[in-house]
């Protein structure tokens, strides 16, 4: 059999068995498997080796079953980051290569900013407008796969990079994502959201928290539901637990000036930005996604501590 047959034969039996994107799923198995280009495959069609084919069929099996095609390949490209996933992590979403490039748009532009800024007499600086990039510390909760923090350290090679998370088998996937990336600049550290890095702090902090709410989790796309870890998606009741908590702590672990950055659920801006606001960050904005959706928060923490009585 020709791979295009083998093509033809393997999409049909994901349709078959009820797969949304049958045709560019069995796409990327083909091709992954056999290790080939799209354009490769099909203009020279080869016949198949039984091996492949069988090794094929194995795979269709698999996705047949609901799981997710990004495990049977093992990887997803994110920001030009080859990152690898497989059960135990959290496949990176397109959503959240805006949030690092929203990222990278605030370090880029502020630091630009600088050189036709003064700085007042004693102040703290802390955030990157004076000691750019060099100094530059980020810190990515909820780092999963590692690729908010690996894009970031990709970006700014001088920065420290830090991402903390609970899932063992998260962290094993986000230090090879750092090697087989040939980055150097950033660390992962087990333990729960602040925990990890103690006392120190940051110019920029980031994360995409757990954020469905529970009882949703039951409704969500079998591919998710049954596959994904539930530790990665379970935001609590309302899905506003991970929110709170960072944002009743961020404060004292981003320096002055220092920013935050948040992955939002599609219905979740309003509170999100009401919480920031009540815990007394500044320049709260909101940054919607391509479908018109808020799915950032962005917010800072006062650049200069006011000289108010308390
Ligand atoms: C939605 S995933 C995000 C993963 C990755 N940042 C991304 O954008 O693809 C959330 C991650 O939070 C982690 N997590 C859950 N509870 C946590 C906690 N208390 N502290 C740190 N990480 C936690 C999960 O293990 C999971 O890797």
């Amino acid at each position: 059999m020709r791979l295009l047959d083998l093509l033809r034969k393997s999409t049909e039996s994901l349709e078959a068995a009820g797969i949304e994107d049958a045709l560019p799923d069995a796409e990327m198995i083909v091709l992954h498997a056999l290790g080939m280009e799209r354009l490769d495959a099909y203009v020279n069609n080869p016949e198949m080796r039984k091996a492949d084919a069988a090794k094929i069929k194995r795979l269709i099996q698999r996705r047949r079953k609901g799981e997710p095609v990004q495990y049977l390949t093992g990887i997803v490209a994110f920001l030009g980051l080859t990152v690898q996933v497989g059960k135990g992590v959290l496949i990176p979403r397109p959503e959240t290569e805006l949030l690092v490039e929203e990222v990278i748009k605030t370090i880029k532009s502020e630091e630009l900013g600088a050189r036709s800024q003064d700085k007042p007499a004693g102040a703290a600086s802390c955030d990157s407008r004076l000691t750019p990039y060099a100094s530059l510390s980020v810190l990515d909760l909820c780092t999963g796969s590692g690729c908010i923090a690996l894009a970031l350290a990709k970006e700014f090679p001088d920065a420290d990079v830090y991402g903390t998370d609970v899932s063992k088998e998260a962290l094993a996937y986000a230090r090879k994502n750092a090697k087989i990336n040939s980055i150097q600049n950033a660390t992962f550290l087990e333990g729960s959201l602040f925990v990890p890095v103690n006392d120190r702090k940051f110019n920029i902090i980031t994360a995409n928290p757990p954020y469905i709410r529970r009882d949703e989790l039951d409704t969500l796309q079998r591919e998710i539901r049954d596959w994904e870890p539930l530790d990665a998606l379970d935001g609590g009741e309302d899905g506003m637990d991970f929110y709170r908590q960072i944002l009743s702590s961020a404060g004292e672990y981003l320096g002055p000036g220092g920013c935050i950055f948040l992955e939002l659920g599609f219905d979740q801006a309003g509170f999100v930005q009401k919480l920031a606001q009540e815990q007394g960050f500044r320049d709260v904005a909101i940054i919607n996604d391509y479908a018109g959706i808020g799915r950032i928060l962005e917010a800072r923490k006062e650049k200069f501590p006011s000289n108010k009585p308390n």
